[in-house]
C-alpha cells in the first residue's frame, strides 16, 4: 500500500488524476493548486465547470494555509469533528486554490477525511486535493475500489483500495462565510452534532441559489426507478408492478414485512440506520445490476443524523 501512495503521490504531482478512499465515499483527486489537473478532473467527471468541488487536506492547521478569514466557528468545527464527515465552507486562499476547483466562487469547501489511506496521502502530498465522488456526474456515488473502476475505468491512473467505506453517504457541509453558519448539505455528521458543537442552531440551505450537484434533481440514481413506499404498500405496489411484467426489488430496514410476492427481489435488509447509509449506494449498484426496473425503498425513520442523510439521497434518487 505505501507504494500505492507513493504512486499516486507522483500522479498529483504530475497533474494527474487518482481515486482514494475516505470513510464516506471514494473521492477522484486532482492537485488543487494545478488548474490544468483540476480542468481535466472536470472533463473526467462530466461535471459543469461552475459546480465547486471540496478541497480535501490531511490536519486542521491547513486551514489558514487554503483560505482566508478563518472565523471562530470553522475552527471549533474543525477541532470538534475533523478527521471527519464535515465539509466547512470558507473565503478562500486565491493563491493557493485555483479558481476552477470553486467554478470562480471566493469561498472553498474544505475536509479532513477520517481513513488512513486518504490521510497518508493527503499527508504525502503536502497540499490540498480537490476531489468530488469518484463517479460521473449525476450517477450514484462509489463505496468500494471496484466501483471505482467500473465507471471511471483507465481515466484514473491509479485507484487506492481502502476497502468498503465506513459511513457510506457524502460530508455533512457547512457555510460558514455568511453572518449565520449554514447547512448546505445533510450527511455523515448529523445537524444536531454540528449545533452542539457551535452552540447555535444553524440555517438550512440545502436547495437554492448557492445549490450544488448534491441537490440536483436526479442526482445519485441508478437507471432503475427509485420509489419510495410505506412498509405496509409493498405488497400492494410489489404485486401491481410485477402484473405489468416488471421486475421488482425492495430495500428496507429489517425486519421485512411477511407474506411478500415471491417474485420481489428483497435485498438484504440492513439492521440499522448506520448500516443503511454504508449499503445505500451499493444497493442502488446492485439494482442496476439486477436489471430490475424498479427499485421500491422503505425510508428508515425520521431520525437526525444518518437516517436524514439517507432519506435525503433516496429522495433525490427518486426523483
Ligand atoms: O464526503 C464527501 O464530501 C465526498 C468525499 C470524496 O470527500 N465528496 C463529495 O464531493 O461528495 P462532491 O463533489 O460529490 O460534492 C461536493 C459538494 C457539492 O454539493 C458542492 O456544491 C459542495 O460540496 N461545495 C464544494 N465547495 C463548495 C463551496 N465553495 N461552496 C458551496 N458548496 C460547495
Ligand atoms: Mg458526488
Amino acid at each position: 500500500m505505501l507504494d500505492d501512495v507513493a504512486r499516486a503521490v507522483d500522479a498529483l504531482r504530475a497533474g494527474d488524476l487518482v481515486a482514494f478512499p475516505t470513510e464516506t465515499v471514494y473521492g477522484l483527486g486532482a492537485d488543487a493548486a494545478n488548474a490544468r489537473a483540476v480542468r481535466r478532473l472536470f472533463a473526467v467527471k462530466g461535471r459543469p465547470a461552475d459546480h465547486p468541488v471540496i478541497v480535501h487536506v490531511a490536519r486542521a492547521g491547513q486551514l489558514d494555509d487554503l483560505a482566508r478569514d478563518v472565523p471562530d466557528a470553522a475552527r471549533l468545527l474543525a477541532d470538534g469533528f475533523w478527521p471527519g464527515p464535515l465539509t466547512i465552507v470558507l473565503r478562500r486562499n486565491m493563491e493557493r486554490v485555483t479558481p476552477d476547483v470553486t467554478g470562480g466562487r471566493d469561498t472553498v469547501g474544505l475536509r479532513v477525511p477520517d481513513h488512513p489511506i486518504a490521510l497518508e496521502l493527503l499527508e504525502a502530498f503536502g497540499g490540498g486535493v480537490a476531489a468530488p465522488s469518484a463517479n460521473r456526474f449525476g450517477r450514484v456515488s462509489p463505496t468500494t475500489a471496484a466501483h471505482v473502476r467500473a465507471d471511471l475505468g483507465d481515466d484514473v491512473r491509479v485507484v487506492l483500495d481502502g476497502g468498503p467505506c465506513r459511513v457510506g453517504v457524502e460530508s455533512t457541509i457547512v457555510d460558514v462565510t455568511g453572518a449565520e453558519p449554514a447547512i448546505l448539505r445533510v450527511g455523515g455528521v448529523s445537524r444536531a452534532e454540528v449545533e452542539a458543537t457551535l452552540g447555535r442552531n444553524l440555517v438550512l440551505r440545502t436547495g437554492g441559489e448557492s445549490a450544488a450537484p448534491g441537490t440536483l434533481a436526479s442526482h445519485y440514481a441508478p437507471s432503475a426507478n427509485v420509489e419510495i413506499v410505506d412498509m405496509s404498500d409493498v405488497g400492494v405496489r410489489a404485486v401491481d408492478l410485477l402484473a405489468r411484467g416488471r421486475n421488482v426489488g425492495l430495500l428496507a430496514l429489517a425486519p421485512v414485512a411477511a407474506g411478500l410476492p415471491e417474485k420481489l427481489t428483497v435485498l438484504d435488509p440492513p439492521r440499522d440506520v448506520e448500516a443503511f447509509a454504508q449499503v445505500l449506494y451499493a444497493r442502488l449498484r446492485q439494482a442496476d445490476a439486477l436489471h430490475l426496473d424498479a427499485l421500491l425503498v422503505v425510508l428508515p425513520p425520521v431520525t437526525d443524523g444518518l437516517g436524514a442523510a439517507v432519506r435525503d439521497r433516496v429522495q433525490r434518487a427518486a426523483h
